[in-house]
């Protein structure tokens, strides 16, 4: 019944039953969910059109690898029938294309929420084919137990195992699964034997969040102290399906750290030293929050071979750069809601898993993320950006102000409460032709008042205290690229001559017009000096 409708044939289908029948067997424990394992394909048919579906999984981890290609399959041949197949599709974060690739690539998908980075997904949405609602990631849980997004039909969530009296082992990411296995009429379960079964005991779910006014202090001032316990709860009633699978996450190889991206990283270690010497941090600093990518792996690497010791790391997604850390010793602990790894680094996370379970925390993403905890343990996060504005506005999801790249995702949580918020970009993009600090963010995700520290490989523009107008000149100075500097003097220059009001003065009818140029001609230098650049 497994292995219904698989291409393997023969003596490896022969071994692939097996392998399935003994991850059953060691994996679901719980007496009642035998009779209801299925095939994926068994499993997607009990999936409605029209539902809204949570589905595990945040940044490649922990997401089904089995029913959404099932339910892309369904959706394909119904809707070759005229059928007009879709969901409404809620994950953590990003999940992988065996998902968010299948089901958008069918047209499966009506409205997706809330972080995503696929390719087709970001396609479709930027084409006006998908309706995206992007929101924080601390807010997805409450908003739905709110009631703000209408009701969860069905949830799928991977897991680890199953406990004898039903309670689940968490994979590789929390998220939002503790939310949809709660929310969610019917549960379909995808137990994946990929994972370590020593990866029980790692993860922390806080089954003491309510909604207002019947709200209490989250217990928790340590960032690596548990609050809670380490299984997911679920009504096995609740459970339609159970189905096996063995396959890895997608696990993503990371660039070794460029030059740019080792000048922003040296800045921002320089700069936290500065802050200790000022008295204005603790020797061993506060905790980290760093967003995923090539840069915040180059400033966890500055930091793992620097002075700094004893580090804890509060953050989203656990990357390789963390575990390096912790491998050293510089990094006591990580708490994160999920990991996000390098094959490489998976294979040593599960070589020495022991060791690592002693130092990680995997969370709900509504307390990975929560900004209660955030302001409470003062934390410094740093995070990618798409561009910045001369007075501080800084841009991280859209390109030319309208087309998305991923989304806000924990940027937003994480800036809005941190100790010291900190934005990283190289000072050019799209290979040099423009520049990422311009007169006038087309679009704004962390207002100036959220942002305190911008940084690129030219410098790092501390704009805590300053008004406007200094910030621009701060800004302008240290982070832009010299070739756009004196463009981006001029247009201030002029603005403070022109405008209707000296408190941050714009010219409204040249503000955008550097993107409004690459829009026209993939260019945003200057055709001639800088009088004309903005
Ligand atoms: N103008 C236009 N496009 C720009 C740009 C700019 N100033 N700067 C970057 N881009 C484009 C790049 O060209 C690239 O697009 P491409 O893949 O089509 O070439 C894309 O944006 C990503 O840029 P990249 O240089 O690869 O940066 P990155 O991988 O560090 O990602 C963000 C940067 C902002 C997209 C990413 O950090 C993000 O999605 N942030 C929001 C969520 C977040 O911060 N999460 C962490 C919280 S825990």
């Amino acid at each position: 019944v497994l292995t219904q409708g698989h291409p393997l044939t023969g003596r490896v289908a022969f071994f692939f039953l097996r392998s399935l029948f003994m991850s059953l067997a060691d994996r679901v424990l719980y007496p009642d969910f035998l009779s209801r394992t299925m095939t994926a394909d068994e499993a997607a048919a009990l999936i409605p059109a029209g539902a809204h579906v949570g589905m595990s999984g945040f940044t490649g981890a922990g997401y089904p690898k089995a029913v959404p290609g099932a339910l892309a399959r369904r959706i394909e041949s119904l809707n070759a029938q005229g059928h007009g197949f879709k969901i409404g599709l809620w994950t953590g974060a990003s999940t992988a294309p065996e998902l968010d690739g299948a089901l958008a690539q069918v047209d499966g998908i009506e409205m997706r929420l809330p972080y995503q980075s696929d390719p087709t997904v970001r396609r479709q949405i930027n084409a006006g084919q998908m309706q995206y609602v992007d929101i924080h990631l601390s807010h997805v849980a409450q908003f739905v137990w709110f009631g703000f997004l209408g009701k969860l039909d069905v949830a799928v969530v991977e897991v680890a195992g199953v406990l004898p009296d039903g309670r689940l082992i968490p994979s590789s990411s929390v998220g939002n699964n503790k939310t949809w296995l709660d929310q969610a009429d019917k549960v379909i379960l995808e137990v994946n034997a990929w994972h370590n079964p020593a990866l029980e005991g790692m993860h922390d779910i806080y089954y003491g969040t309510d909604v207002p006014p019947h709200r209490k202090p989250i217990p928790m001032t340590e960032p690596n102290q548990r609050i809670g316990e380490p299984y997911l709860r679920c009504d096995p009633n609740k459970v339609i399906a159970v189905v096996m699978t063995n396959q890895p996450d997608r696990n993503s190889v990371y660039a070794a750290p460029d030059d740019t991206s080792n000048r922003i990283a040296g800045h921002i270690i320089e700069f936290l030293q500065h802050e200790v010497k000022k008295g204005r941090l603790p020797k061993d600093l506060l905790p980290l929050q760093s967003g995923v990518g090539n840069i915040a792996n180059a400033v966890l690497a500055g930091l793992n071979n620097g002075a700094f010791e004893n580090l804890t790391a509060y953050t989203e997604v656990l990357q390789d750069g963390m575990l390096d850390m912790l491998r050293s010793g510089k990094l006591a602990s990580a708490s994160a809601t999920a990991l996000s790894l390098s094959p490489a680094a998976m294979q040593d996370f599960n070589d020495r898993i022991e060791f690592y379970k002693q130092r990680i925390v995997l969370r709900p993403q509504e307390i990975s993320n929560h900004p209660e905890l955030i302001r409470r343990m003062g934390l410094i996060a740093m995070n990618g950006m798409i561009e910045a504005d001369i007075y501080g506005n800084v841009n991280s999801t859209h390109v030319m102000g309208s087309a998305i790249m991923n989304g806000i995702g924990g940027s937003g949580d994480f800036a809005r409460n941190a100790y010291l918020s900190i934005f990283m970009t190289p000072s050019l993009a799209k290979n040099g032709s423009i520049s990422c600090i311009v007169p006038m963010a087309s679009h704004v995700d962390h207002t100036e008042h959220d942002v305190q520290i911008l940084v690129t490989e030219q410098g790092l523009a501390d704009l805590r205290g300053h008004s406007p107008s200094q910030r621009a000149e701060i800004i302008i100075d240290r982070c832009a690229h010299p070739d756009f500097r004196p463009a981006l003097h001029d247009y201030v220059a002029r603005a403070q001559r022109g405008a209707v009001g000296q408190h941050t003065p714009h010219l409204l009818g040249e503000a955008l017009s550097w993107h409004q140029r690459y829009v026209e001609t993939g260019n945003r230098r200057a055709p001639t000096g800088p009088a004309s650049a903005a």
